[in-house]
């Protein structure tokens, strides 16, 4: 009989793990005794280490947000035509220097730099577009067929100053279209991030401005440093110092008194060359005929320095502007490719801060955590030796044909399991005792009636299968 054959592989294979013990030498089996208290103490003793200021943990709990947020970004990066790009978190720190500008507070203040064992300098990634323009020079991209379009997703570093929304370590899911200027380009990433919002459920608003050229900027700079010398003294001390090193800067920033002083700086719209102005033009009569909503916000400069003409940044509806962050923000670079080596590349992109939209949905929909997940309804319960063995074959059959259940194979007691299955929300729980073993058959307990069932093991997956439809036209 097959249960009889099963018994008898068990006890060889016990033989085999006793003969292996047998044959440890009794220095060996000492050594692992000693290494084992020694952990002991050390652990009992031992401080816990916490986690690094600005830095988070993703747990199990969190899992519903993030997966569904990835498959989100997968989902609209192949709609509208971004292939998958993924550079590494560690570059030389000179990419970024270069790129994000050495008088940026990313730079300046947030990098994590440090010397690597062979003295390069090196950076962790504040950002993924300088990585993505590296990328496009590295692998000779101005050869595939243009625009080149990517996407990308996962962890940036940046030593903020820890708060509501700003992390040390966040992520960002952004896409980038390399290789041409045209006013539709910007258009369409500013669709892809306004729908990415929308599709999950986050009303959203676009702020937008064109910060023009450099010879624009440069312009309408002496204009500004003029006027805000002549305010200098309604500035915070940090507006102050920017006034020199980084005057667009200033336009950033959240100061009460500093707020009133930009509200009547000069405007960059004003010192737009006319190609500058006719482009933003366009990309505005686009976003009309794409019906996305925007604003013009005159003082929206972006903290980064690579832009030229559009920049825009995504804000939830109805929060108070002052005080929110914003949800995501991208623009043009058009220059960026050539400061790394590359032949001019005109190119615009955006990136969504992840963080931020997971805490507008918590907060909209109730912590949502992993008990709610379909598959998690049913558990398998087990006693005994044998059962423990047989359930671990049964749960791998239910696997094979994509159904997945919640179990805990290390413990032995059914009440114990039982206590299990009904903070994992089960409405079914399997039982696999001895007796079922020998049988050939399992128990299905409904969780709510107590009322048990017997079904044949051959014919778990069909019961199984059905139990789910029910449990699914229930819940609708
Ligand atoms: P960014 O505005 O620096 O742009 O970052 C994009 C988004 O990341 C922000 O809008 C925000 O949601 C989120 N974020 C920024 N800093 C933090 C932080 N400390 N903690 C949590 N979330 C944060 C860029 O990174 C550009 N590379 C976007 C881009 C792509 N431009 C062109 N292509």
């Amino acid at each position: 009989m097959p249960a009889k054959k099963k018994t008898k592989v068990v006890s060889v294979q016990k033989k085999v793990v006793k003969t292996k013990t047998k044959s440890m030498s009794k220095k060996s089996a000492t050594d692992a005794k000693n290494t084992e208290s020694g952990d002991a103490k050390s652990q009992r003793g031992a401080r816990a280490i916490n986690l690094l200021r600005g830095m988070k943990d993703i747990t199990p709990k969190d899992e519903i947000y993030w997966l569904n947020i990835y498959q989100k970004a997968v989902e609209l990066a192949n709609a509208y035509g971004f292939g998958f790009m993924e550079t590494p978190v560690l570059e030389e720190a000179v990419l970024f220097t270069r790129s994000i500008g050495k008088d940026t507070d990313v730079v300046e203040k947030e990098m994590y730099v440090f010397e690597d064992r062979d003295g390069t300098k090196v950076a962790l990634r504040p950002e993924w577009t300088a990585g993505a323009a590296r990328a496009y020079v590295t692998h000779g991209m101005q050869t595939w067929p243009q625009p080149v379009k990517v996407w990308n997703y996962g962890p940036v570093f940046r030593h903020d100053r820890p708060q509501a929304g700003r992390y040390r370590q966040f992520h960002q899911f952004g896409c980038e279209t390399i290789g041409h200027r045209h006013p539709c380009l910007d258009a369409e990433l500013i669709l892809v991030g306004y729908n990415f919002l929308k599709d999950l459920g986050i009303s959203a608003n676009v702020q937008i401005n064109s910060i023009g050229n450099a010879e624009d900027r440069q312009n309408y700079t002496i204009e500004l440093v003029g006027y805000l010398r002549s305010k200098r003294s309604y500035l915070c001390e940090q507006c102050k110092k920017r006034i020199n090193k980084n005057p667009l800067r200033v336009l950033d920033c959240k100061e009460e008194h500093c707020v009133e002083v930009i509200s009547e700086s000069p405007q960059i719209i004003d010192w737009l060359s006319e190609d500058s102005k006719n482009y933003f033009m366009k990309v505005l009569e686009c976003l009309d005929e794409l019906g996305i909503p925007y604003i013009l916000k005159s003082t929206l400069v972006r903290g980064l320095d690579y832009y030229s003409d559009t920049v825009f940044e995504y804000y939830e509806d109805a929060v108070e502007e002052r005080s929110q962050n914003a949800l995501g923000g991208g623009g043009r670079y058009d220059f960026l490719i050539e400061q790394l080596g590359g032949v001019p590349t005109p190119s615009a992109g955006f990136a969504m801060g992840l963080e931020r939209i997971i805490s507008i949905l918590r907060s909209k929909e109730g912590n949502k955590n992993i008990l709610e997940k379909e598959w998690s309804r049913i558990f398998f319960a087990q006693l005994g030796e044998q059962a423990n063995y047989r359930t671990l074959k049964l749960i791998e059959d239910l696997r094979l044909e994509g159904i997945v259940v919640r179990h805990n194979l290390a413990k032995s007691s059914l009440k114990g399991q039982m206590e299990l299955a009904d903070k994992f929300g089960a409405t079914h729980t399997l039982i696999l005792g001895q007796k079922e073993v020998h049988d050939g058959t399992v128990i299905i307990r409904d969780m709510d009636s107590g009322n048990q069932e017997i079904v044949d093991q051959n014919k778990l997956v069909l019961e199984v299968k059905k139990l789910m439809k029910n449990i699914i036209k229930i819940r609708k």
